[in-house]
């Protein structure tokens, strides 16, 4: 008989909720023992310095009771650097250091991060003293994934991969991870790790109705050698919503805010696009972001979409999405209303 939820939890004034695994549904990744559920939460954006902790706080809370157990970070989501692990790492001591094994904290380095020579790219030095800082801003003795955030070119494969097989096996991460690789560095990646008896467990792409490109190569390969995909920016960053229709840049959005999607998006070509999926989404009774979320999780190499949210009622809207099934009418519709983001920025 299992402890009562309760017992051991008297010290927080979180408790949470008790029919939280009953919400999302949860899928394999890939060839492994873990189940992530279909609906992932990330810390890229909304979790720095500059939105208030309160409702950093309420967001995050927000998610875990409605049953999503990944939580996305990397060393340098912010601003400044490292401030969304910080942030994260406040929720956790506070609220939920007691469900510890029950999250999945997944974080990566990869990208510049600090000055000088040791703080970019893929060597050993950097991936383990970047994962030294990220479980000391998080305050915790193990992440379940780290990634390899990019594939860097000047960095032997072998040593990155080298790397990644004696982090799992320091425990310091349970399992390892690739992001932004190509199809062929993944199969490579996937390879070294195994001559290590390590599983690459997943694969994080950018993946959306206007960013296709997993499809096809990337996909085939990680179905082929059952490696999982948390796949990023479902929404486009919130261009598949309905808040940028009317070509305007709405006060309090992303492109009002951020440094990574501004106005510039809302070229013609993409406002007729998304004006396109509205029709779609209407027809299937669903909004454009629930549309959106479904039609990356109906891909049988997705196993999570990882969203973002400003705010807790998105990861609602996300979470009503996940079950939801796109016929073929649907699917036939959007075919021609998806896109390709050329420079693959959102
Ligand atoms: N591995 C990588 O290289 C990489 C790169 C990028 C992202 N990621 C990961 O993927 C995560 C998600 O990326 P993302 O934030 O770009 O994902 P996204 O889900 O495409 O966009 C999220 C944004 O869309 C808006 N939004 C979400 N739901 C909405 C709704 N129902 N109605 C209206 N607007 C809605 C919100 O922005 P506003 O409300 O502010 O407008 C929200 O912050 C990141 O946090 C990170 O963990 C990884």
């Amino acid at each position: 008989m299992p402890l009562d939820a309760d017992d051991h939890r008297l010290d927080t004034a979180y408790a949470a909720a008790p029919g939280r695994y009953s919400d999302v549904s949860y899928r394999r990744a890939g060839h492994s023992g873990v189940l992530l559920p279909s609906i992932s939460l990330g810390l890229w954006q909304n979790f720095g310095r500059n939105r208030p902790a309160d409702r950093q706080r309420e967001i995050v809370l927000h998610a875990f009771d409605r049953g999503i157990t990944q939580f996305d970070l990397a060393n340098n989501y912010g601003p400044p650097y490292g401030a969304a692990e910080k942030t994260f790492g406040g929720i956790l001591a506070r609220d939920l250091a007691p469900y510890r094994d029950e999250l999945f904290i997944a974080t990566k380095a990869g990208y510049d991060m600090w000055p000088g020579p040791y703080g970019d790219g893929g060597s050993r030095k950097y991936l383990f003293r970047s994962l030294e800082q990220s479980l000391t801003r998080m305050g915790t003795d193990y992440v379940d994934v780290f990634y390899s955030h990019r594939r860097d070119p000047e960095t032997p494969l072998e040593e990155t991969a080298q790397a990644l097989a004696d982090i799992v096996r320091s425990g310091k991460a349970l399992y390892a991870g690739i992001s932004n690789y190509s199809a062929e560095d993944t199969a490579a990646m996937a390879d070294l790790l195994a001559g290590q008896s390590v599983k690459l467990l997943l694969h994080q792409p950018r993946y959306s109705l206007f960013a296709r490109h997993p499809e096809g190569a990337l996909f085939d390969t990680l179905l082929e050698r059952g490696i999982g995909s948390a796949v990023f920016s479902p929404l486009a960053q919130g261009l598949l919503t309905g808040k940028y229709l009317s070509g305007e840049v709405p006060a309090g959005s992303r492109a009002a805010d951020s440094w990574y999607l501004d106005g510039s998006a809302l070229t013609d070509d993409y406002l007729t696009r998304i004006r396109g999926i509205k029709e779609v989404a209407d027809r299937a009774g669903l909004s454009i972001p629930a549309l959106a979320v479904a039609w990356v999780l109906r891909h049988p190499a997705v196993t999570s979409a990882i969203i973002g949210a400003s705010r807790p009622e998105q990861i609602d809207e996300a979470i009503g999405a996940s079950t939801a099934v796109l016929d073929d009418a649907v699917l036939a519709a959007l075919e021609g209303l998806g896109a390709e983001s050329g420079a693959g920025l959102f």
